[in-house]
């Protein structure tokens, strides 16, 4: 524990491998720390579940965890924020708290024909002139009309009343504010702007969008604003404490790393890369595969909204590596195993797991290593790897600065990955930029807290938040441009083989 004194802001981020808790004090710096990691269930090729139930209880046991480690009480926290992975799908019964069935993971790409045939019957304009977002698997308004169409008797109960829907938001928020005893079932902007069901311009549910998907209405949660007092802790080591603030993990990290202005972007290196650049208050449509999406709103003042670059795998790429592959021991071995070559040896990893997002948004698409010789050994595969993670962030930036006309003057980064220094370089290298990583790297937890401690007056406004972001590390371009553009077209052309993969 570090010596600050109170008092203090609590997050919780809720992530797709883990849930954690962090204590921040006013500083913005970590007071103390707890994590969990949750299973990851793979029922099918494509199909990725969590059980929310078990989530529900690691969420408690990272704040206990937490709280004890700075010994600290609940007098002592003036809020707690909530982030959390985003479109993850739970539907449970309001009066038992039971999930009918295991969440719908991002990754999961089971509504994929239900995607193609809502683009045929409704087309996809109409989606993405309402929403922001292409017809896709990843997004959670899919995921809920699959269970509801998929779970025996779910649509009677769901009619009668019993059912209520959330992203891992709305479902952290609910027990934490007494669950079947009275719980909040809300969500935020951010993560409503992840459902497919919310109209990007009005903020509110959109009853024909909803009505095309066939999801009901009064399953939904309130949409409210990013940061505000949404209800109190009931029970537990944070028992009172205001709940102040939810956005999901991705427009967090854009806050966390005080992305305020119009044009700062930041990119995440997570279990997958999310880059995200702030765009005011204008909604830009993009033309070159971006999502667009909510940024943030704190309270009344008006939305800020955001483009956004996705990519599904990149971190867990490095973990099937670890767990499916077992090449390496730890996530951190693959930056000693890559170093270990001058190269990738001719070899380019596209790991379309959950099919292809930004730019591209084909379903279809799995996963190829391609360019294999007998040279080839595990170590120009960890090199693939890597490289696999900063080619795809260079499509999105090719994206950000086609759509936006402004071409990447740097790339502010954090997210577990930025401790990988070959893959730092590597990235900066590719996006021909300076990459920069902040002092705390856990930007999505800041994010959070910040949001929260603005609702609560801990931090009286965003210039305050701006005073405590501070430089850490800046890699610069070295690779020669003719090599880069070689690399580049090699790259490409194993994107294409990735695609069409099913019928
Ligand atoms: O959209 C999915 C994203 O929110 C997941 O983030 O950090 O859990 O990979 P992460």
């Amino acid at each position: 524990m570090t010596h600050s004194t109170g008092p203090f802001i609590a997050a919780i981020d809720q992530g797709t491998t883990s849930s954690r808790c962090i204590v921040f004090d006013r500083d913005g710096r970590i007071v103390a720390v707890d994590q969990k990691e949750h299973e990851q269930i793979f029922p099918k090729p494509g199909w990725v579940e969590h059980n929310a139930t078990e989530i529900w209880t690691n969420v408690q046991e990272v704040v206990a965890g937490a709280i004890a480690k700075a010994e600290i009480t609940a007098a002592d926290v003036k809020a707690v924020g909530i982030t959390n992975q985003r479109e993850t799908t739970v539907l449970w019964d309001k009066n038992t708290g039971e999930p009918v069935h295991n969440a719908l993971v991002w990754q999961d790409t089971r509504t994929d024909a239900l995607c193609k045939e809502l683009g045929r019957n409704v087309g996809q304009d109409r989606f993405r002139r309402e929403t922001g977002l292409p017809l896709a698997s990843y997004f959670a308004g899919p995921k809920a009309r699959w269970l509801l169409d998929n779970v025996e008797g779910l649509r009677e109960r769901a009619a009668a009343g019993d059912i209520l829907f959330g992203t891992m938001d709305s479902w952290v928020i609910w027990n934490l504010t007494g669950g079947a005893q009275g719980g909040v079932h809300v969500t935020d902007v951010t993560n409503a702007s992840r459902t497919m069901l919310m109209n990007l311009h009005s903020l509110e549910w959109d009853a024909k969008i909803a009505e095309s998907m066939e999801v009901p209405l009064d399953i939904l949660p309130e949409i409210k604003s990013s940061a505000e007092v949404y209800g109190h802790v009931k029970d537990g080591v944070l028992a009172g404490v205001p709940v102040a603030s939810a956005l999901g993990d991705q427009q967090a990290a854009l806050f966390g790393q005080t992305c305020f202005a119009e044009g700062e972007a930041k990119s995440t290196y997570g279990t997958g890369t999310f880059m995200l650049m702030n765009t005011g208050d204008k909604v830009i449509n993009s033309y070159s595969g971006l999502l667009t999406t909510v940024g943030y709103k704190i309270g009344d003042q008006q939305p800020v909204y955001a483009l956004e670059g996705s990519i599904a795998v990149t971190g867990s790429l490095v973990q099937w590596m670890r767990d499916q592959m077992g090449m390496i021991k730890t996530a951190a071995e693959i930056e000693t195993l890559a170093s270990s070559v001058e190269d990738n040896g001719g070899a380019y990893f596209v790991p379309a797991f959950s099919g292809l997002f930004a730019p591209y948004w084909r379903s279809d698409a799995r996963g190829v290593i391609a360019g294999l010789t007998r040279y080839v050994t595990k170590a120009h595969i960890a090199r693939a790897v890597l490289e696999a993670t900063a080619w795809q962030t260079r499509e999105i930036t090719d994206a950000m600065t086609k759509d936006s006309g402004v071409d990447l003057a740097a790339l502010k980064v954090d997210g577990g990955m930025t401790s990988n220094n070959l893959l730092m370089q590597t990235l900066s290298d590719f996006v021909d930029a300076p990459v920069v990583r902040p002092m705390v790297a856990e930007t999505t937890c800041l994010g959070a807290a910040y949001a929260a401690g603005l609702a609560v007056g801990f931090w009286p406004d965003t210039d305050a938040l701006r005073a405590n972001w501070r430089r850490a590390a800046e890699w610069t371009p070295r690779m020669p441009a003719e090599q880069r553009d070689r690399e580049y077209k090699n790259w490409l052309k194993a994107v294409e083989r990735s695609m069409g993969w099913i019928d």
